[in-house]
């Protein structure tokens, strides 16, 4: 048997359990732990304890943090030796104490003050993604965190005077040789998506384009960790099957969680980000990319938008991370008026023109991405942001192009 023990805002709340033999891994709280101190909206601790036993690999909310891509490459060469990199259970003990959101894993959050200082500067100087790398290999375990590119998670706590403390995290995210300006397009696609009135982290580039520094939506002013759980974790989906799942899930997954009184305003902003995803030509908007994020596990909110970006650009003819319907795994096509009508079937907003929000929000991206570009001196990056540019124009819909449609249109279906 190996165990691991379980903290929610760094209070130990229950352990993980694997049977060594079977591979089959336990979840138990410990007595008395309220559902205000679940470690997942899936796993109130009220529940009988039998519904946490024998998961066949980690209970998908813990998956959560699990680094992959960049990150878990440079633990396997920094720990591949020493530990089963392949297994989640050790991984999650390497990093455990190191993760996004407020539950930790092996013991309460541990932060290393002088590592994120050093972070942040390099994300403020020349030659940042060369010297954030070099960081992220020395030090990988320090970094609880998903997602396929180079990135690393901060968190300060600053004692300003007795009695005030002001907290700050941000995500540090750079460009790798293969993805060349990835971090400068990903930074006009954030901004575009804040121009049309979606709810955006703050954000800044790095002196040199390679870098971005972007506030993290898991702390709050006051310091506290709020929960981060992602829609792979809340559809049931383990972590490899990111790219199953739907925009339907996505609504299912705000119909499930966000108390009713929320639910339109997040089904709009839900409803814009899919939107943006396409006008932006990002082809990984995957079940992973979307989440809900919680202070009280009563009134989860959908999360800040975070990694938008014009996939065309490395990836040629890159298609559609999500089918937009739950039965219908036809994804790979952009939105089209049949995929439009497919929204508007389950966005569950039925006053809302989809193609008129379509054009609106194509016309002031292209407006903001414009004035990202204007701001950027010749350089490889900025020629990834034109070629973004050109891919974006391209694809938008004209003005007027086409009929209205919305929920409370009746259409002809597609044979
Ligand atoms: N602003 C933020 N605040 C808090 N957590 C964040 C923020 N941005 C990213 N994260 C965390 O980091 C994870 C990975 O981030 P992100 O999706 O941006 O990375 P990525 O490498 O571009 O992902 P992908 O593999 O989808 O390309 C998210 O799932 C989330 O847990
Ligand atoms: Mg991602």
């Amino acid at each position: 048997m190996s165990d691991l023990d379980v903290f929610v805002s760094d209070r130990h709340v229950g352990s993980l359990r694997e049977d060594i033999a079977t591979g089959l891994i336990d979840f138990e709280y410990l007595p008395d732990i309220s559902d205000d101190l679940a470690a997942s909206l899936l796993m109130p601790p009220s529940a009988p304890a039998d519904e946490y036993r024998e998961y066949n690999g980690l209970p998908p909310p813990f998956e959560v943090s699990l680094p992959e891509g960049v990150v878990l490459e440079a633990i396997q060469s920094r720990f591949g030796k020493h530990i089963d990199v392949s297994s989640d259970f050790a991984l999650l003990r390497l990093v455990g104490r190191h993760t996004v959101g407020r539950v930790t894993f092996g013991g309460p959050l541990e932060r290393d003050a002088g590592l994120d200082q050093q972070i942040l500067a390099a994300a403020r100087t020349d030659g940042a993604a060369a010297r954030l790398s070099a960081i992220l290999r020395n030090s990988p375990q320090m970094f609880g965190i998903s997602g396929v590119m180079p990135k690393m998670s901060v968190y300060s706590r600053d004692r300003l005077r007795p009695g005030t403390v002001v907290s700050h995290g941000a995500i540090v995210k750079f460009d790798s040789p293969n993805y060349t300006g990835a971090s400068l397009v990903e930074y006009a696609c954030l901004k575009a998506c804040a121009a049309v009135g979606l709810d955006v982290p703050a954000v800044e580039l790095a002196p040199d384009l390679t870098s971005i520094v972007i506030d993290r939506f898991d702390i709050a002013t006051n310091g506290r960790r709020l929960g981060f759980e992602d829609a792979c974790a809340l559809s049931g989906i383990r972590r490899a099957g990111k790219y199953t799942g739907s925009i339907e899930h996505l609504f299912q997954m705000i119909g499930n969680f966000v108390h009713p009184d929320d639910q339109d305003a997040d089904r709009r902003a839900l409803l814009k980000l899919s939107i943006m995803n396409d006008v932006l030509r990002n082809g990984d908007a995957h079940l992973k990319n979307f989440g809900l994020v919680y202070d009280d596990v009563m009134r989860p909110r959908l999360a800040p938008v975070f990694d938008v970006l014009t996939t065309p650009v490395w990836i040629h003819g890159d298609t559609p991370a999500l089918a937009i319907l739950k039965n219908d795994r036809e994804s790979g096509r952009w939105m089209d008026t049949q995929g439009l009508q497919h929204l508007a079937s389950v966005d569950g907003l039925p006053d809302v023109d989809l193609k008129q929000m379509q054009e609106d929000c194509a016309d002031a991206t292209l407006q903001s991405l414009a004035e990202t570009l204007a701001s950027c001196p010749p350089c490889p990056q900025r020629k990834a942001l034109e070629r973004a540019i050109e891919i974006i124009e391209s694809a938008a819909p004209r003005q007027g192009s086409g009929q209205s449609v919305g929920n409370g249109q009746a259409w002809a279906p597609s044979m």
